[in-house]
């Protein structure tokens, strides 16, 4: 039996696409092998020529986007994409500013052009407080808002400064224990006696000194979120202890006779991977099992270099807000040292690098003298200026950030004239344009 076109003859497909004309702006409809489907007037306005349909996206956006893998990676991740792509089109290269949706079905993507500000390379996604360009941390961010329905036990891992607060914090904002307390202990701060009273409390006369009984933090976060930070450091007696709450969800206090029932989320985090201290005989399996129910990993800070920049530019703007000084632009150099960095201290130690560049710098630019000394370690100047830098140029910007960016004095320990330093870094692209 043939299909019915509706209505009086007109062809469902054309009207697809003049319905997608009309209404989808300057946009190209992908289909799930990553083929154009269909492209608007406004799309080939914006590309300087249309695409064909059929035409792979791989082959359309050659060149890697602003986050530094090709467009056609991004859309395997069936992950809203918002990217700068740079495009070669009749009237030469151009920068496209390109967001793109997966279709619900997982038929395909739909992708929505403009025009390219060469500002910003990627518009950053904010969710409770945290900020980013990384799909990696936008698949976190979608764990964190799924996981944060249910009541499960979730381990954060990562690295030391790479969110684990924030992100415990966010599944019980998220959750329906947000009303409820949410309290933290580092597991790794206190010693064995003094965290476990801490973490189980203590009945009255349990020791010298308990002249009450005291709730510990397992009791106190009844009703809502217990954050064990540093797990791994947990002593095993203790370990032990915490395991038979998690099985029973009721607490034993120091001292106590009868154990007390509490309703807890327990949340733990780790800088180390449980499995390895589990082999190494420090950590219960059982134990871990139990806490890693979700486990959530936390990309660091090397591994998303795309951050680094929209990071750096949120911590400036908090900085201006703060004053006296206001930093406007980070100087190229600037740029090459921080996207060169290893970040051993993450999101917190970007933030106190741009703490200190509004401290020891001056003036509108963020300038390579502005950095701390460890990015003038010889390694770093090597990834990061490129070339561009020679063993002077290393020793100007040591120098330089020894005497916190004061050339009259530098130049005295460079044993050279103001002068001489001063075309030295002009040569050396060590200055601001202005000033170069
Ligand atoms: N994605 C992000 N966007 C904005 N700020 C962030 C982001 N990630 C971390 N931060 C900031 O970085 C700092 C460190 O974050 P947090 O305390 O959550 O890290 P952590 O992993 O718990 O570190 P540690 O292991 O040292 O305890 C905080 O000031 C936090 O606000
Ligand atoms: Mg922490």
């Amino acid at each position: 039996m043939a299909r019915e076109s509706p209505g009086n003859g007109v062809d469902p497909g054309r009207l697809i696409e003049d319905a997608f004309e009309g209404l989808a702006g300057s946009s190209i409809l992908v289909d799930r092998e990553g083929k154009v489907a269909l492209a608007t007037a406004g799309a080939a306005a914006i590309l300087g020529r249309r695409p064909e349909a059929g035409t792979s996206i791989a082959e359309l956006f050659p060149e890697p986007t602003s986050t530094g893998r090709g467009l056609a990676e991004e859309l395997a991740d069936e992950l809203p994409v918002r990217a700068l792509v740079p495009v070669t089109g009749p009237r030469g290269k151009t920068t496209v500013r390109v967001r793109a949706y997966p279709l619900r079905s997982g038929s395909g993507h739909l992708l929505s052009l403009g025009e390219g500000g060469p500002s910003m390379p990627c518009e950053g996604v904010e969710f409770q407080g945290m900020l980013t360009c990384s799909p990696a941390m936008l698949q976190v961010f979608r764990l964190v808002e799924r996981v944060a329905q249910g009541d499960e036990t979730v381990l954060v891992r990562g690295e030391t400064g790479a969110g684990k607060e924030l992100v415990a914090r966010a599944i019980h904002d998220l959750s329906r224990r947000r009303n409820g307390p949410f309290h933290a202990i580092n597991c790794a701060a206190l010693p064995a006696n003094l965290l476990e009273s801490e973490l189980f409390g203590h009945a009255r006369g349990a020791f010298t000194g308990a002249v009450r009984d005291r709730p510990g933090h397992i009791q106190l976060a009844h009703g809502g979120t217990l954050f064990l930070d540093e797990v791994a450091e947990l002593p095993l007696e203790l370990q032990a202890k915490l395991l038979r709450v998690l099985e029973t969800r009721t607490v034993m206090p120091v001292g106590a006779r009868d154990a007390i029932p509490v309703d807890v989320r327990f949340i733990s985090a780790t800088h180390r991977s449980l499995r390895r201290e589990v082999e190494a005989g420090r950590f219960r399996a059982d134990l871990m099992y139990r806490l890693r129910v979700v486990p959530i990993f936390l990309p660091p800070l090397r591994d998303r270099p795309e951050d680094v920049l929209l990071l750096a530019r949120r911590f400036i703007e908090e900085g201006n807000r703060r004053g006296p000084r206001r930093i406007e632009e980070i100087s190229p150099e600037a740029l090459a040292l921080l996207q060169a960095h290893d970040w051993p201290g993450n999101v917190r130690e970007l933030q106190n690098v741009i703490r200190y560049a509004f401290v020891v710098g001056e003036g509108p630019i963020l300038l390579p003298t502005d950095l701390p000394p460890e990015f003038f370690e010889p390694d770093e100047v090597r990834k990061g200026a490129q070339g561009q830098s020679s063993a002077e140029a290393r020793r100007i910007l040591q120098v330089l950030s020894e005497v916190g960016g004061n050339r009259e004095e530098a130049a005295r320990r460079l044993g050279i004239s103001r002068a001489t330093l001063w075309r030295r870094m002009r040569s050396l692209g060590l200055l601001p344009s202005r000033e170069g």
